[in-house]
């Protein structure tokens, strides 16, 4: 029997209004929610919360992240930062689809001020009906993770 799918939720205030609707639309399809916050509307610093769904995906918590800003923008540029994440900012299904299809994205971004939740809800879909497709996708999606590799070990020497 598969288990339950595991999605790791994030927002700053800017995004806090499309993650209350996210969650409920992921909840309503018998997906695992877990959200990392905010839990009310108050004005936050969203690498704040991108790193913790980020982190919940590197450790394997949650099979993939949810974040949202202003833009999609912010939220991405900080999870990026976290070794093993491949976040995209998807603001229409297009994107959605190519950054699964294409780089095996684990973090979908989104922003609230720019999609509305009917939207939201397809790129949602899309994200969750496309797969990887491999092949020579895959050997640059290795290479991303070698950059990661490649810079972490400079900074310990
Ligand atoms: C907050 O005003 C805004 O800067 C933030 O939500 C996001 O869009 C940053 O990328």
């Amino acid at each position: 029997m598969s288990r339950k799918l595991r999605i790791a939720l994030g927002a700053d205030h800017a995004g806090f209004a499309l993650k209350e609707r996210v969650r409920a639309y992921l909840q309503s399809k018998g997906i695992e929610v877990q959200d990392h916050g905010p839990a009310a509307l108050e004005r936050v610093d969203y690498p704040d919360y991108a790193e913790r769904v980020a982190a919940s995906v590197a450790s394997r918590d949650a099979d993939f992240g949810v974040l949202m800003c202003g833009t999609g923008l912010g939220v991405a540029i900080a999870a990026n930062k976290v070794p093993g994440i491949r976040a995209a900012t998807c603001n229409d299904t297009l994107s959605a689809y190519f950054a699964r299809a294409h780089n095996d994205a684990n973090v979908l971004a989104m922003g609230g001020r720019l999609t509305d939740e009917a939207t939201a809800r397809k790129i949602v879909d899309t994200w969750l009906t496309t797969e990887f497709e491999g092949g020579r996708h895959a050997r640059r999606v290795e290479k991303i993770g070698l950059i990661d590799q490649n810079h972490h070990r400079e900074k310990s020497l």
